[in-house]
């Protein structure tokens, strides 16, 4: 009999019929007469319930059925007589595949702590809870694959090693492969890339636009999909040293049209949530709902599921980010000197000013426009009052920036002159200035932060339990 999925035996299983099953012990309960093992397998939250006749199987059998154990089981399905399940399995047959002692397997059916589950991050997909996030993690991902691809644009897989640092911000990690103890060395005494594998110094990726741009003007639209890396050494529950980044990148697409389609795409990836993953956001949004019960009314999120639905039904609030330093700046925690962080224009806003404007002044998601060029990229397009530049930030609730983009400068001097004025060497980035010399054209595009997103979809509160195997500086187990 060939094995059935647990969520195919709950969706279409019949009174009668003879499956076998397969999957890990959550938990095993019952009396002397009739145990009732609570059986998983990964492919929903929902466990199947096997009920075993204890006279019918061995004592020696039944002693290594433990939370954790990995089983295939066959018998039977029958109506359930318990709450909770519409069918259960008689068992008739079972096989303890792998054993799980008790004493030594971590992940107990008691609740665990999330920092606990970090340090068994190997196992800690058993759980109900990273069991969700993760199957909501390969939904959002195929959801953005279908958004794209059903919009046209093209896949464009941008490399992961490379010679430029597209930010400009510096948080590079060197990929080398000299001798540590012994490199090559200058003349001058400095350290002689021009020997290492590539022949030049090189490292890995901050972001995927700058290549992505030379495929969106010939292709017209293409985005990226892929990791990134900063070697940014910040310990927030919103940063990773490897994170997935999605990049769009459109020609003929200004600031407008390029906020218009941010905010469709968060939408259409939110409703496919809602539309798909609704068994596991019940389960998360109870999670919350439980977790948030130790908070004072006030502190109190929307729930996960309204939430969600909340960001589907509003527009997004558009904003430039003259407007929103005045608006703060006559906030109340700024006048009781409530933030941490000074406000003023020219500075980068912090977390605490987005999350102010986004949960407590509009209570909507913000689309923030027009920054500062100091504190922008170099390739953004420069606005005619020479202070600002066409940039775009989108600030969710819980968040802050979830996505960052631009209008990109497409005029080749004005281009130049703002990457002197910044120190980025010219001469090494006549690949993308070429852009500008032949054929150029109006054009924008976005990241966004794949694991920021996931963190809104879940309700969960770290980023480092919204990605398998977290990067983190002083941290790279597993
Ligand atoms: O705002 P950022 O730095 O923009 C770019 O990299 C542009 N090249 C994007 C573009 O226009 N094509 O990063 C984009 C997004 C942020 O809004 C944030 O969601 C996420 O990437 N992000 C991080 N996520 C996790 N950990 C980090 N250290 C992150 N840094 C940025
Ligand atoms: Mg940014």
């Amino acid at each position: 009999m060939a094995r059935l999925k647990i969520k195919d035996i709950l969706k279409s299983g019949k009174a009668g019929d003879e499956v076998v099953a397969k999957g890990w012990v959550r938990t095993k309960r019952g009396s002397k007469n009739v145990n009732f093992i609570a059986l998983n397998d990964g492919s929903t939250i929902n466990n199947l319930q096997i009920v075993v006749d204890v006279e019918s199987f061995d004592e020696a059998l039944l002693r290594d059925i433990n939370t954790g154990a990995s089983l295939a089981v066959t018998g039977t399905l029958v109506e359930s007589a318990g709450s909770g399940q519409n069918i259960e399995l008689n068992a008739r047959e079972i096989e303890v595949l792998g054993k799980a002692d008790p004493e030594k397997f971590p992940i107990q059916s008691k609740k665990h702590s999330l920092e606990f589950l970090r340090e068994n991050a190997h196992l800690r997909f058993r759980t109900n809870t990273f069991g969700a996030v993760f199957r909501i993690r390969h939904a959002m991902a195929f959801a953005i694959h279908k958004y794209f691809n059903e919009k046209g644009f093209n896949y464009l897989h941008t490399p992961i090693i490379t010679a430029s640092d597209a930010e400009g911000a510096g948080q590079m990690f060197r990929v080398s492969t000299l001798d540590a103890k012994n490199p090559p060395l200058t003349e001058e005494g400095a350290i002689d890339y021009s020997q290492d594998f590539f022949g030049r110094a090189t490292n890995l990726t901050v972001s995927g636009q700058l290549e992505g741009e030379l495929g969106a003007l010939a292709l017209g639209e293409i985005y990226t999909f892929g990791p990134t890396f900063r070697a940014e050494n910040s310990n927030t529950t919103r940063h990773l040293a490897e994170f997935w980044m999605i990049e769009p990148e459109m020609a003929f697409y200004d600031l407008k049209d390029n906020m218009d389609l941010a905010e469709e795409f968060l939408k259409s990836c939110i409703k496919y949530a809602l539309d798909n993953c609704m068994d596991d956001l019940k389960f998360l949004a109870q999670r919350l709902e439980q977790e948030e019960k130790n908070k004072p009314q006030d502190q109190r999120s929307m729930p996960l599921i309204e939430k969600l639905q909340f960001v589907l039904d509003n527009d997004f609030i558009r904003l430039t980010y003259t407007e929103a330093i005045d608006i703060l700046r006559n906030s109340k925690p700024f006048k009781k000197n409530q933030f941490q962080f000074p406000v003023e224009w020219g500075i980068d806003l912090q977390s605490e000013h987005e999350r102010y404007l986004v949960e407590k002044h509009f209570k909507c998601p913000v689309i923030l426009t027009d920054y500062p060029k100091d504190i922008k990229a170099f390739y953004m397009k420069q606005n005619d009052d020479n202070k600002t530049v066409r940039a775009m930030d989108v600030l969710f609730p819980q968040i802050g920036e979830i996505i960052g983009g631009s209008q990109r400068e497409e005029d080749l001097t004005k281009l130049e002159n703002r990457m002197k004025e910044m120190d980025i060497p010219v001469d090494e980035m006549w690949w993308y200035l070429d852009t500008r010399r032949f054929g150029s054209v109006v054009h924008s595009g976005f990241g966004l932060g794949f694991e920021r997103f996931i963190l809104f979809v879940t309700g969960m509160g770290n980023i480092r339990d919204v990605i398998a195997f977290p990067r983190t500086p002083k941290n790279a187990e597993f």
